[in-house]
């Protein structure tokens, strides 16, 4: 079975987003491949967080995952630094890793140009420590965004050069990994673009977020003055409205708002108050299994070690002959 390796940022809570993107790719993999979803709390490191603010993002992280539907069971789900041969095989990849090209990812260049106080060598090594959490389990797929496509050919050039060094045909290549490509695309309330945490107060429904809050939020997406002739073309705003509907409501009340548009006898606030409750309802299961989860904590402690062991039993068996290739031999 083909090993498949994400990191998960530690921090921000779920939005509807991430739970039609990303997260529905981990959910179906769990059941064809062997999967390991860690929490990146390593890399969380290079913004210094509180220890306070470190181990409440990693647990919430943990909680959301689990209660959106990652089964412990099928996929190795574990906290990064609950793993130190990570950090073993960070160093020894960083001894071939050069300035030239960890100074030209344009992860760095961007993180520096938005924090030039903080320039730290974690920072720049953040792709390092990326191709060690990926190469540990020897995973020939990641499950990640466009975003960290420059991130996964740089994890395959240090472990192609970790092969030609030692002469070696030891750790396989990893390649950016999408299932199919039925993923849709979850627009923001905001009228513009996609939901993000990123993106301002109001733009996007987290997980956890309460019936209440969910309204409020729905209520004050923007929207326009109405159509002004029949079949018309929605403008974004609105396209993002039915968009959203599209996701979390039935296909006849989408073609019965669709309709009432069309006919130019649309009111928004009702389809505001429908697009609300239905992702109210939408979201039910997981805010449920959310406060349920959130409250037990044998079960996240029993997860959290039961992950970590999995982990560990993959990553030391790596760094063992890792070792031996290297030359650390025992005499
Ligand atoms: N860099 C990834 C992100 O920002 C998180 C990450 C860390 C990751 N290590 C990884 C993703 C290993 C995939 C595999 O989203």
């Amino acid at each position: 079975m083909e090993t498949v390796v994400s990191g998960i940022r530690s921090t921000g809570n779920l939005h509807l987003g991430n739970y039609y993107g990303a997260l529905q790719n981990f959910i179906k993999m769990q059941d064809e491949y062997n999967c390991f979803f860690f929490i990146a709390d390593l890399h969380s490191l290079t913004t210094h967080p509180t220890p306070a603010d470190l181990h409440g993002n990693v647990k919430q992280v943990l909680i959301e995952y689990l209660a959106a539907g990652i089964d412990p069971e099928k996929a190795t789900i574990y906290v990064q630094s609950d793993v130190p041969e990570v950090t073993e095989l960070y160093l020894y990849l960083n001894m071939n890793a050069y300035m030239g090209e960890l100074e030209r990812a344009t992860s760095f260049k961007d993180k520096v140009r938005a924090n030039p106080e903080n320039v730290n060598a974690g920072l720049l090594t953040y792709p390092v420590l990326m191709a060690a959490d990926i190469i540990i389990h020897k995973a020939v797929k990641v499950p990640v965004g466009k975003d960290q496509e420059q991130h996964l050919e740089m994890a395959r050039t240090f472990g192609n050069r970790f092969n030609r060094l030692y002469n070696h045909d030891y750790f396989p290549e990893p390649y950016a990994f999408s299932f199919g490509d039925s993923l849709v695309k979850i627009p923001g309330l905001d009228g513009k673009g996609k939901m993000g945490k990123s993106e301002g107060e109001g733009n996007a429904i987290f997980l956890s977020d309460t019936p209440e809050a969910i309204r409020k939020k729905v209520t004050r997406a923007v929207t326009d003055s109405g159509p002004t002739v029949e079949n018309q073309q929605k403008p974004q705003e609105i396209q993002n409205l039915f968009d959203l509907m599209k996701v979390v409501s039935t296909p006849d009340t989408l073609a019965h708002f669709d309709e009432l548009y069309n006919k130019m006898a649309i009111r928004y606030g009702d389809l505001k108050k429908q697009l609300a409750e239905d992702m109210v309802l939408a979201t039910a299961p997981i805010r449920d299994r959310i406060n349920a989860i959130a409250n037990d904590a044998d079960y996240l402690r029993k997860v959290a070690e039961m992950g970590a062991d999995k982990a560990r039993e993959s990553a030391s068996r790596t760094i063992r002959e890792v070792r031996e290739i290297i030359g650390f031999r025992k005499f």
